[in-house]
Protein backbone atom coordinates (compact mmCIF):
# COMPACT_ATOMS: atom_id res chain seq x y z
CA UNK A 1 0.00 0.00 0.00
CA UNK A 2 0.72 3.47 -0.96
CA UNK A 3 2.68 4.62 2.49
CA UNK A 4 0.92 8.43 2.32
CA UNK A 5 -2.48 6.43 2.02
CA UNK A 6 -1.90 4.25 5.42
CA UNK A 7 -0.59 6.93 7.44
CA UNK A 8 -3.77 8.77 6.77
CA UNK A 9 -5.46 5.52 7.64
CA UNK A 10 -3.86 5.46 10.82
CA UNK A 11 -4.27 9.39 11.83
CA UNK A 12 -8.31 8.70 11.76
CA UNK A 13 -8.06 5.70 14.01
CA UNK A 14 -7.54 5.29 17.49
CA UNK A 15 -4.40 4.06 18.61
CA UNK A 16 -5.28 0.69 19.55
CA UNK A 17 -7.64 0.30 16.54
CA UNK A 18 -4.49 1.30 14.26
CA UNK A 19 -2.18 -1.06 16.74
CA UNK A 20 -3.87 -4.18 15.01
CA UNK A 21 -4.59 -2.43 11.59
CA UNK A 22 -0.66 -3.59 10.30
CA UNK A 23 -2.38 -7.63 9.71
CA UNK A 24 -5.61 -6.04 8.09
CA UNK A 25 -3.63 -3.57 5.92
CA UNK A 26 -1.46 -6.57 4.68
CA UNK A 27 -4.32 -8.72 3.84
CA UNK A 28 -6.13 -5.48 1.91
CA UNK A 29 -2.53 -5.11 0.24
CA UNK A 30 -2.33 -8.25 -0.73
CA UNK A 31 -6.08 -8.53 -2.27
CA UNK A 32 -5.12 -5.24 -4.02
CA UNK A 33 -1.74 -6.94 -5.66
CA UNK A 34 -3.58 -9.56 -6.83
CA UNK A 35 -7.04 -7.76 -8.13
CA UNK A 36 -3.74 -5.54 -10.23
CA UNK A 37 -2.35 -8.51 -11.59
CA UNK A 38 -5.66 -9.70 -12.67
CA UNK A 39 -6.71 -6.35 -14.41
CA UNK A 40 -2.84 -6.52 -16.05
CA UNK A 41 -3.92 -10.06 -17.39
CA UNK A 42 -7.29 -8.39 -19.17
CA UNK A 43 -5.77 -5.33 -19.91
CA UNK A 44 -3.31 -7.67 -21.73
CA UNK A 45 -5.80 -9.91 -23.41
CA UNK A 46 -7.76 -6.51 -24.22
CA UNK A 47 -4.61 -5.76 -26.13
CA UNK A 48 -3.84 -9.01 -27.57
CA UNK A 49 -7.61 -9.18 -28.99
CA UNK A 50 -7.36 -5.73 -29.92
CA UNK A 51 -4.10 -6.40 -32.10
CA UNK A 52 -6.27 -9.18 -33.49
CA UNK A 53 -8.86 -6.70 -34.38
CA UNK A 54 -6.16 -4.33 -36.32
CA UNK A 55 -4.72 -6.90 -38.16
CA UNK A 56 -8.07 -8.14 -39.28
CA UNK A 57 -9.29 -4.53 -40.15
CA UNK A 58 -5.78 -4.29 -42.24
CA UNK A 59 -6.90 -7.49 -44.04
CA UNK A 60 -10.11 -6.35 -44.66
CA UNK A 61 -8.74 -3.06 -46.13
CA UNK A 62 -6.27 -5.30 -48.51
CA UNK A 63 -9.35 -6.88 -49.88
CA UNK A 64 -11.09 -3.95 -50.21
CA UNK A 65 -8.09 -2.30 -52.02
CA UNK A 66 -7.79 -5.62 -54.52
CA UNK A 67 -11.70 -5.37 -55.09
CA UNK A 68 -11.25 -2.14 -55.88
CA UNK A 69 -8.31 -2.58 -58.41
CA UNK A 70 -10.39 -5.20 -59.86
CA UNK A 71 -13.32 -2.65 -60.58
CA UNK A 72 -10.95 -0.41 -62.46
CA UNK A 73 -9.64 -3.58 -64.66
CA UNK A 74 -13.04 -4.26 -65.41
CA UNK A 75 -14.04 -0.73 -66.22
CA UNK A 76 -11.16 -0.06 -68.17
CA UNK A 77 -12.10 -3.57 -70.07
CA UNK A 78 -15.63 -2.60 -70.36
CA UNK A 79 -14.02 1.19 -71.97
CA UNK A 80 -11.68 -1.05 -74.06
CA UNK A 81 -14.91 -3.28 -74.70
CA UNK A 82 -17.08 0.16 -75.59
CA UNK A 83 -14.45 1.03 -77.99
CA UNK A 84 -13.96 -2.10 -80.02
CA UNK A 85 -17.93 -1.86 -80.22
CA UNK A 86 -17.53 1.50 -81.60
CA UNK A 87 -14.94 0.64 -84.16
CA UNK A 88 -17.74 -1.94 -85.32
CA UNK A 89 -20.40 0.55 -85.55
CA UNK A 90 -18.09 2.91 -87.19
CA UNK A 91 -16.90 0.69 -89.74
CA UNK A 92 -21.05 -0.59 -90.24
CA UNK A 93 -22.03 2.70 -90.81
CA UNK A 94 -18.85 3.85 -93.08
CA UNK A 95 -19.53 0.86 -94.85
CA UNK A 96 -23.17 1.36 -96.04
CA UNK A 97 -22.62 5.64 -96.45
CA UNK A 98 -19.74 4.52 -98.49
CA UNK A 99 -21.90 1.86 -100.64
CA UNK A 100 -24.68 4.98 -101.05
CA UNK A 101 -22.14 7.63 -101.91
CA UNK A 102 -20.17 5.15 -104.22
CA UNK A 103 -23.62 3.65 -105.61
CA UNK A 104 -24.76 7.45 -106.33
CA UNK A 105 -21.61 8.75 -107.81
CA UNK A 106 -21.68 5.79 -110.22
CA UNK A 107 -25.26 6.64 -111.28
CA UNK A 108 -24.89 9.90 -111.87
CA UNK A 109 -21.78 9.71 -113.89
CA UNK A 110 -22.53 7.90 -116.39
CA UNK A 111 -25.92 10.11 -117.43
CA UNK A 112 -23.64 13.38 -116.65
CA UNK A 113 -21.29 11.73 -118.88
CA UNK A 114 -23.74 11.70 -122.39
CA UNK A 115 -25.47 14.83 -120.93
CA UNK A 116 -21.92 16.87 -121.41
CA UNK A 117 -21.03 15.21 -124.49
CA UNK A 118 -24.51 16.12 -125.73
CA UNK A 119 -24.03 19.43 -124.84
CA UNK A 120 -20.04 20.26 -126.31
CA UNK A 121 -21.91 19.17 -129.68
CA UNK A 122 -25.09 20.94 -129.25
CA UNK A 123 -22.93 24.27 -128.87
CA UNK A 124 -21.37 23.24 -132.18
CA UNK A 125 -24.41 22.90 -133.83
CA UNK A 126 -25.76 26.21 -132.17
CA UNK A 127 -22.22 28.13 -133.60
CA UNK A 128 -22.72 26.92 -136.88
CA UNK A 129 -26.69 27.93 -136.86
CA UNK A 130 -25.69 31.08 -136.15
CA UNK A 131 -23.36 30.84 -138.61
CA UNK A 132 -26.04 29.92 -141.49
CA UNK A 133 -28.57 32.69 -140.00
CA UNK A 134 -25.67 35.40 -140.15
CA UNK A 135 -25.22 34.34 -143.65
CA UNK A 136 -29.00 34.66 -144.26
CA UNK A 137 -29.05 37.82 -142.00
CA UNK A 138 -26.57 39.42 -144.64
CA UNK A 139 -28.51 38.47 -147.85
CA UNK A 140 -31.24 39.68 -146.30
CA UNK A 141 -30.12 43.35 -146.42
CA UNK A 142 -29.43 43.01 -150.14
CA UNK A 143 -33.64 42.18 -150.45
CA UNK A 144 -35.52 44.67 -151.89
CA UNK A 145 -37.78 46.09 -150.23
CA UNK A 146 -41.15 44.95 -149.89
CA UNK A 147 -42.94 41.76 -148.93
CA UNK A 148 -40.76 39.22 -148.31
CA UNK A 149 -38.35 41.23 -146.01
CA UNK A 150 -41.52 43.03 -144.42
CA UNK A 151 -42.44 39.04 -143.28
CA UNK A 152 -38.83 38.45 -142.23
CA UNK A 153 -38.29 41.41 -140.14
CA UNK A 154 -41.85 40.41 -138.93
CA UNK A 155 -40.90 36.85 -137.63
CA UNK A 156 -37.95 37.64 -136.43
CA UNK A 157 -39.83 40.55 -133.97
CA UNK A 158 -41.88 37.98 -133.09
CA UNK A 159 -39.52 35.78 -132.06
CA UNK A 160 -37.09 37.62 -130.39
CA UNK A 161 -34.50 36.57 -132.32
CA UNK A 162 -31.85 39.34 -131.43
CA UNK A 163 -32.37 38.59 -127.90
CA UNK A 164 -32.35 34.40 -128.76
CA UNK A 165 -28.60 35.15 -129.83
CA UNK A 166 -27.30 36.65 -127.39
CA UNK A 167 -29.29 34.30 -124.37
CA UNK A 168 -28.89 30.60 -126.38
CA UNK A 169 -25.15 31.58 -125.35
CA UNK A 170 -25.19 32.24 -122.24
CA UNK A 171 -27.75 29.35 -121.30
CA UNK A 172 -25.29 26.78 -122.88
CA UNK A 173 -22.46 28.34 -120.92
CA UNK A 174 -24.55 28.22 -117.79
CA UNK A 175 -25.57 24.49 -118.62
CA UNK A 176 -21.67 23.68 -118.96
CA UNK A 177 -21.11 25.48 -115.69
CA UNK A 178 -23.66 22.77 -114.00
CA UNK A 179 -22.61 20.05 -115.47
CA UNK A 180 -19.42 20.95 -114.05
CA UNK A 181 -20.41 21.49 -111.01
CA UNK A 182 -22.01 18.05 -110.72
CA UNK A 183 -19.01 16.20 -112.21
CA UNK A 184 -17.46 17.86 -109.27
CA UNK A 185 -19.85 16.54 -106.87
CA UNK A 186 -19.64 13.34 -108.13
CA UNK A 187 -15.46 13.14 -108.06
CA UNK A 188 -15.99 14.58 -104.61
CA UNK A 189 -17.99 12.11 -103.62
CA UNK A 190 -15.89 9.30 -104.99
CA UNK A 191 -13.51 10.70 -103.24
CA UNK A 192 -15.57 10.78 -100.17
CA UNK A 193 -16.80 7.24 -100.24
CA UNK A 194 -14.63 4.45 -99.42
CA UNK A 195 -12.85 3.18 -102.20
CA UNK A 196 -9.35 3.62 -100.66
CA UNK A 197 -11.05 2.33 -97.15
CA UNK A 198 -8.26 0.55 -95.49
CA UNK A 199 -5.88 1.92 -97.53
CA UNK A 200 -2.77 3.91 -95.23
CA UNK A 201 -1.64 6.62 -98.37
CA UNK A 202 0.30 9.93 -97.62
CA UNK A 203 -2.97 12.58 -98.36
CA UNK A 204 -2.90 16.07 -98.10
CA UNK A 205 -5.68 16.67 -95.59
CA UNK A 206 -6.79 20.24 -96.78
CA UNK A 207 -7.74 18.36 -100.19
CA UNK A 208 -9.94 16.16 -97.71
CA UNK A 209 -11.44 19.15 -96.10
CA UNK A 210 -12.09 20.90 -99.35
CA UNK A 211 -13.73 17.95 -101.18
CA UNK A 212 -15.81 17.36 -97.71
CA UNK A 213 -16.99 20.66 -97.69
CA UNK A 214 -18.46 20.21 -101.23
CA UNK A 215 -20.11 17.48 -100.24
CA UNK A 216 -21.90 19.56 -97.34
CA UNK A 217 -22.12 22.27 -98.12
CA UNK A 218 -26.47 22.48 -98.39
CA UNK A 219 -26.02 21.89 -94.95
CA UNK A 220 -23.85 24.66 -93.97
CA UNK A 221 -24.09 27.36 -97.07
CA UNK A 222 -27.66 28.79 -95.27
CA UNK A 223 -26.07 28.64 -91.26
CA UNK A 224 -23.15 29.62 -92.12
CA UNK A 225 -20.12 31.47 -93.83
CA UNK A 226 -16.69 29.20 -93.94
CA UNK A 227 -13.37 30.97 -92.66
CA UNK A 228 -10.42 28.97 -94.12
CA UNK A 229 -7.23 29.62 -92.21
CA UNK A 230 -5.41 26.79 -93.52
CA UNK A 231 -1.57 26.52 -92.26
CA UNK A 232 1.11 24.66 -93.14
CA UNK A 233 0.33 20.70 -93.13
CA UNK A 234 2.39 17.95 -94.87
CA UNK A 235 1.05 15.39 -96.42
CA UNK A 236 0.07 12.69 -93.76
CA UNK A 237 0.14 8.92 -93.92
CA UNK A 238 -3.72 8.29 -93.14
CA UNK A 239 -7.08 6.83 -93.83
CA UNK A 240 -8.56 10.08 -95.92
CA UNK A 241 -11.90 8.46 -96.57
CA UNK A 242 -12.41 8.09 -92.70
CA UNK A 243 -10.68 11.09 -91.82
CA UNK A 244 -13.09 12.75 -94.65
CA UNK A 245 -16.20 11.37 -92.42
CA UNK A 246 -14.26 13.02 -89.41
CA UNK A 247 -14.24 16.07 -90.84
CA UNK A 248 -18.10 16.00 -92.01
CA UNK A 249 -19.47 15.03 -88.56
CA UNK A 250 -17.93 17.74 -87.09
CA UNK A 251 -18.92 21.00 -90.16
CA UNK A 252 -22.64 19.23 -89.67
CA UNK A 253 -22.31 19.16 -85.95
CA UNK A 254 -20.76 22.79 -86.37
CA UNK A 255 -23.80 24.33 -88.18
CA UNK A 256 -26.18 22.56 -86.33
CA UNK A 257 -25.14 23.98 -83.31
CA UNK A 258 -25.49 27.33 -85.16
CA UNK A 259 -28.97 29.10 -84.54
CA UNK A 260 -29.46 31.89 -86.88
CA UNK A 261 -26.38 32.86 -88.91
CA UNK A 262 -22.67 32.10 -87.58
CA UNK A 263 -19.15 31.52 -88.71
CA UNK A 264 -17.26 28.24 -88.95
CA UNK A 265 -13.55 28.47 -89.05
CA UNK A 266 -11.28 26.11 -89.84
CA UNK A 267 -7.87 26.16 -89.38
CA UNK A 268 -4.84 23.88 -90.50
CA UNK A 269 -1.66 23.35 -88.89
CA UNK A 270 1.21 21.48 -86.83
CA UNK A 271 1.88 22.18 -82.85
CA UNK A 272 4.66 19.74 -81.32
CA UNK A 273 5.32 17.44 -84.17
CA UNK A 274 1.56 16.62 -84.39
CA UNK A 275 -0.79 17.79 -87.32
CA UNK A 276 -4.11 20.02 -86.14
CA UNK A 277 -7.59 20.41 -87.69
CA UNK A 278 -9.36 22.93 -85.72
CA UNK A 279 -13.55 23.37 -86.50
CA UNK A 280 -14.29 26.25 -84.67
CA UNK A 281 -18.05 27.51 -84.70
CA UNK A 282 -20.15 30.76 -82.98
CA UNK A 283 -23.04 28.37 -81.90
CA UNK A 284 -24.71 27.72 -78.84
CA UNK A 285 -21.76 25.88 -77.20
CA UNK A 286 -21.73 22.69 -75.08
CA UNK A 287 -22.58 23.64 -71.34
CA UNK A 288 -19.40 21.68 -69.19
CA UNK A 289 -21.29 19.03 -67.65
CA UNK A 290 -22.07 17.03 -70.54
CA UNK A 291 -18.33 17.72 -72.10
CA UNK A 292 -17.88 14.18 -71.43
CA UNK A 293 -20.40 12.70 -72.37
CA UNK A 294 -21.02 13.42 -76.23
CA UNK A 295 -18.28 11.52 -77.19
CA UNK A 296 -20.56 8.38 -75.59
CA UNK A 297 -22.42 6.35 -79.15
CA UNK A 298 -25.88 7.17 -78.97
CA UNK A 299 -25.59 10.50 -77.03
CA UNK A 300 -27.42 13.19 -78.68
CA UNK A 301 -29.09 16.45 -77.91
CA UNK A 302 -30.98 16.64 -80.99
CA UNK A 303 -34.45 15.71 -81.30
CA UNK A 304 -35.80 11.93 -82.81
CA UNK A 305 -34.86 11.34 -86.24
CA UNK A 306 -32.15 14.66 -86.51
CA UNK A 307 -29.17 13.16 -84.12
CA UNK A 308 -28.56 9.42 -83.97
CA UNK A 309 -25.02 10.59 -81.76
CA UNK A 310 -23.04 8.67 -83.31
CA UNK A 311 -21.20 11.05 -84.96
CA UNK A 312 -18.55 12.27 -82.35
CA UNK A 313 -18.00 8.30 -81.13
CA UNK A 314 -16.96 7.26 -85.02
CA UNK A 315 -14.59 10.13 -85.12
CA UNK A 316 -12.93 9.43 -81.91
CA UNK A 317 -12.60 5.99 -82.94
CA UNK A 318 -11.14 6.72 -86.56
CA UNK A 319 -8.87 9.59 -84.82
CA UNK A 320 -7.39 7.14 -82.12
CA UNK A 321 -6.81 4.70 -85.21
CA UNK A 322 -4.64 7.01 -86.33
CA UNK A 323 -2.86 7.50 -82.82
CA UNK A 324 -4.58 10.74 -82.69
CA UNK A 325 -6.77 12.67 -80.47
CA UNK A 326 -9.97 14.85 -80.61
CA UNK A 327 -9.68 17.96 -78.38
CA UNK A 328 -13.08 19.78 -77.26
CA UNK A 329 -12.93 23.98 -75.97
CA UNK A 330 -16.95 25.08 -75.65
CA UNK A 331 -18.19 28.01 -74.23
CA UNK A 332 -21.95 28.11 -73.76
CA UNK A 333 -23.57 30.87 -75.88
CA UNK A 334 -20.33 31.71 -77.88
CA UNK A 335 -19.01 28.77 -79.97
CA UNK A 336 -17.46 25.47 -79.46
CA UNK A 337 -13.70 24.37 -80.89
CA UNK A 338 -13.12 20.79 -82.04
CA UNK A 339 -9.48 19.93 -82.51
CA UNK A 340 -8.34 17.04 -84.33
CA UNK A 341 -4.86 16.32 -83.33
CA UNK A 342 -2.80 13.44 -85.12
CA UNK A 343 0.94 12.09 -85.13
CA UNK A 344 3.02 13.23 -88.23
CA UNK A 345 3.92 9.92 -88.01
CA UNK A 346 1.31 7.31 -86.96
CA UNK A 347 2.01 4.52 -85.16
CA UNK A 348 3.59 1.60 -86.43
CA UNK A 349 0.70 -0.42 -85.44
CA UNK A 350 -2.02 1.36 -88.19
CA UNK A 351 0.04 -0.19 -90.92
CA UNK A 352 -1.54 -3.31 -90.38
CA UNK A 353 -5.18 -2.38 -89.65
N1 LIG B 1 -20.16 21.97 -82.40
C1 LIG B 1 -21.03 21.64 -81.45
N2 LIG B 1 -21.68 22.59 -80.74
C2 LIG B 1 -22.56 22.26 -79.77
N3 LIG B 1 -22.88 20.99 -79.43
C3 LIG B 1 -22.26 19.99 -80.09
C4 LIG B 1 -21.32 20.26 -81.14
N4 LIG B 1 -20.87 19.06 -81.59
C5 LIG B 1 -21.50 18.11 -80.88
N5 LIG B 1 -22.35 18.66 -79.99
C6 LIG B 1 -23.19 17.94 -79.01
O1 LIG B 1 -22.75 16.60 -78.94
C7 LIG B 1 -23.83 15.71 -79.21
C8 LIG B 1 -23.29 14.47 -79.86
O2 LIG B 1 -22.78 14.75 -81.15
P1 LIG B 1 -22.72 13.58 -82.22
O3 LIG B 1 -22.15 14.13 -83.47
O4 LIG B 1 -22.04 12.40 -81.61
O5 LIG B 1 -24.22 13.16 -82.42
P2 LIG B 1 -25.38 13.98 -83.12
O6 LIG B 1 -24.83 15.09 -83.93
O7 LIG B 1 -26.37 14.32 -82.09
O8 LIG B 1 -25.99 12.87 -84.08
P3 LIG B 1 -25.30 12.24 -85.41
O9 LIG B 1 -25.16 10.77 -85.11
O10 LIG B 1 -26.26 12.51 -86.48
O11 LIG B 1 -23.98 12.90 -85.59
C9 LIG B 1 -24.78 16.53 -80.06
O12 LIG B 1 -26.10 16.04 -79.98
C10 LIG B 1 -24.64 17.90 -79.44
O13 LIG B 1 -25.41 18.02 -78.28
MG1 LIG C 1 -23.18 14.75 -85.27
Amino acid sequence: MHPLLERQIRKHLAPEVAEGLGDFLNAVDHAYRHTDAARHLVERSMDLMSEELNSRLEEKLDTEAALKQEKQEQEALIKRLEAAHNQLLQSEKMASIGQLAAGVAHEINNPIGYVGSNLGTLRGYVDRLLNVLAAFEAIERELPEGSVRDRLATLKAESDLTYLKIDISELLAETGDGISRVRRIVQDLKDFSHADQGEWVLADLRKGLESTLNVVNNEIKYKARVVREYGELPALRCLPAQLNQVFMNLLINAAHAIEGQGTITIRTGVVNEEARVEIADTGKGIPAHLLTRIFDPFFTTKPVGVGTGLGLSISWGIVQKHGGRIEVESEPGRGTTFRVVLPLHPPPSSDHE
